[in-house]
């Protein structure tokens, strides 16, 4: 079973979180009013346990659509990101009409190039010799950018260094293994916010201005002074423009 935060009343929405991190990213954004948020750790992050055996980006999102079912929820707007954007992709290509919104943050829809998955191969075997700690200091310079606060650094450290090396691996596999979503952004047939922070390196605004060109009627927020996670780098800003739209569609 995932560990899952749900609180709040209102139009349904399911945080989807990026890699390696865990729900407790999207603390920020249980300030916004007038939602159900539904938080899952993905197995073997955050409190959830590893799932025990290889996973795919599909059986991420397969694991989010049982959590629907079991807790009797049809149809919900799905905000990922990164990672959790991946899925997001899977979830609009194997399950459209459970979404009724899509907010896709700092994240893309193509596959890895063979240089990116070389990558994580060699990470694998990194986490294999001496566990996730120096994929979690690879990794934290380029989250949040050089002027976020230190506690902020600290907090994501943190969040990063809960992850098991199960997890740590399955993840890593699967997105090496992930399908080109291209062909899926033209599928797209419900309200989609896309954000990004004008400083994230990992998956810049050009990804974002491709998908917005990709799926009809998208729009697109930038967010300045914040890197790849800028919901939590820029909250305030983020959940604003988040509001907005789910207040759009209730
Ligand atoms: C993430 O933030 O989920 C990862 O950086 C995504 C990736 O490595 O492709």
């Amino acid at each position: 079973m995932l560990n899952v935060t749900d609180l709040g009343e209102g139009t349904t929405v399911f945080w989807i979180h990026a890699f390696p991190l865990a729900s407790s990213m999207f603390e920020g954004q249980l300030a916004i009013r007038g939602v159900r948020h539904v938080m899952p750790d993905l197995p073997g992050f955050g409190q959830s346990r590893p799932d025990g055996g290889a996973l795919s980006i599909d059986d991420y999102a397969r694991t989010i659509l049982d959590l629907l079912d079991h807790r009797g929820i049809d149809r919900a707007i799905f905000a990922g990101v990164s990672m959790g954007g991946y899925i997001c992709l899977a979830l609009a290509r194997l399950a459209p009409k459970r979404l009724r919104g899509l907010i896709l943050i700092d994240t893309r829809e193509t596959a890895d190039t063979a240089e990116a998955r070389a990558g994580r191969l060699v990470s694998i075997e990194k986490v294999k010799k001496e566990g996730v700690r120096p994929i979690v200091d690879a990794m934290l310079p380029k989250m949040l950018t050089p002027a976020a606060p230190r506690e902020m650094k600290d907090r994501v450290r943190e969040i990063m260094n809960s992850s098991t090396p199960e997890g740590v691996i399955a993840a890593l596999h699967a997105m090496a293994d992930r399908p080109d979503s291209t062909a899926t952004l033209a599928t797209i047939d419900v309200p989609t916010l896309i954000v990004v922070g004008e400083e994230d390196t990992i998956t810049p605004p050009a990804d974002s201005e491709r998908m917005k060109a990709g799926i009809a009627g998208a729009s697109l927020t930038r967010i300045k002074g914040a890197a790849h996670l800028s919901n939590i780098e820029k909250s305030a800003e983020v959940n604003r423009v988040i509001a907005s739209f789910v207040a759009g569609l209730s």
